[in-house]
């Protein structure tokens, strides 16, 4: 028995699970003091209320004989595949059903998806991103090239044509930054993978976060998008489904490579690997987009967006650096007087019970910088708000 030896070249332990490490050591060490977390991006408001009646019908439906089912469809059920499409239609992006695929939730797709492709594909990541994309592909043992996001480039990198890649990832707004990249700045990645025949791999898990105008929420509103780009997308963020987990992959049928269907490839990798997500979270996943759902999860946003703006507002009289949070629940700061990320987070942390995501976890860019979260309680982002005044001021 040979194990897989591209698990040594990860670090030890994964982002998040290494800050909960530390806060909770932190914790034991000093039980009576109060931890503002602000760490990981981890909702905090309860379900919307047409999402846990949705659930708790199906539920019922669940425990009577004349409406109880068993194995559901693993591309998920077509009230809820349809519900998405019709998303998707109202911000003007034509997708099918057949091209959405149900699961339970992003994080894992954009894990899974890379059964489809051989390991012998160079990959390019920007620096810094969400981490699951770099030790993902570090887990195969494919070859990682990192397109630099900088303070210089807004945190928004752009094809550079002396690199070629076969699979790009993109994420926009961005995970752990914020910046989000305009529709034109889209077209031109979409022009480029065509040129070189690449694969763009988009997450759009914070779509919902988008304000402003000429801003994508997709990358399907750029033409011929659809010929070389898979997206990935989630109701963790927009409807607060951390914890309840379910998520959707559009793989569109014009996606051809070597003459095989991506499409069809993702099915039959889901239909072998995957048996769906429940029956009562897509009912419950379903809701979120009816008129009920939609207006009460709009509600929700609307309180993460104001906690970044009491963020962005503290920042602003400290003179502290920062982008983001306009177009995205994380705010992400330059360290005050601190060249190093993680000594900031345990500086902080020590000094104020703050608990924030050191950037340098995201990739070497991030280093110096370091993000919080809008996805916390009102009280929590003031009184943290209120401790960076008392220290940074
Ligand atoms: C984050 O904090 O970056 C996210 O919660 C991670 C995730 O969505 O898996």
């Amino acid at each position: 028995m040979k194990i897989n030896e591209n698990y040594s070249r990860l670090k030890d332990s994964y982002l998040f699970s290494e800050i909960a490490h530390r806060v909770q050591k932190f914790s034991a060490a000093h039980p009576d003091r109060e931890i503002l977390k602000m760490g990981i991006g981890d909702v905090t408001l309860p379900l919307a209320p047409a999402v846990v009646e949705a659930m708790r019908s199906a539920a019922e439906e669940m425990g009577r004989a004349e409406t109880f089912r068993g194995y559901g469809p693993e591309q998920g059920y077509p009230f809820l595949r349809e519900a998405i499409r019709d998303y998707y239609r109202s911000f003007g992006v034509a997708v099918s059903a057949d091209e959405i695929f149900v699961s339970d939730g992003a994080k894992s797709d954009l894990g899974n998806i890379l059964d489809l492709f051989d390991a012998d594909n160079t990959v390019l990541i920007p620096d810094p991103v969400y981490p699951v994309y770099v030790d993902t592909n570090v887990m195969a043992g494919r070859r990682i090239l990192f397109a630099e996001a900088t303070e210089q480039n807004g945190f928004l990198p752009m094809p550079d044509k002396s690199v070629s890649a076969d699979i790009i990832y993109l994420c926009s707004p961005n995970n752990p930054t914020g910046a989000a990249y305009s529709v034109g700045q889209l077209r031109q990645w979409v022009d480029y993978a065509k040129k070189c025949g690449a694969l763009i791999l988009y997450d759009a898990a914070y779509e919902s976060f988008v304000a402003e105008r000429g801003l994508a929420r997709s990358i399907y509103e750029v033409e011929g998008a659809k010929e070389c780009a898979i997206e990935f997308c989630s109701f963790s963020k927009t409807a607060g489904f951390t914890g309840t987990r379910c998520g959707y992959t559009v793989v569109p049928s014009d996606l051809i490579r070597e003459g095989a269907s991506l499409q069809k490839m993702w099915l039959r990798r889901q239909t072998t690997k995957f048996n769906g997500v429940s029956y009562i979270v897509q009912r419950g996943a379903q809701a979120a987009f009816s008129e009920e759902g939609r207006k009460q999860i709009s509600k929700n946003l609307s309180v993460y967006r104001n906690n970044a703006a009491i963020i962005c507002s503290a920042l602003d009289r400290l003179h502290i650096w920062y982008t983001g949070g306009k177009n995205s629940p994380y705010v992400w700061l330059k360290c005050p007087g601190y060249a190093d990320s993680f000594s900031f987070f345990d500086d902080l942390l020590e000094k104020t019970g703050v608990v924030g995501t050191p950037g340098s976890g995201f990739g070497k860019n991030g280093q110096g910088f370091f993000r919080l979260t809008a996805f916390a309680q009102e009280e929590t982002v003031r009184k943290a708000m209120a401790e960076f005044e008392r220290i940074f001021s």
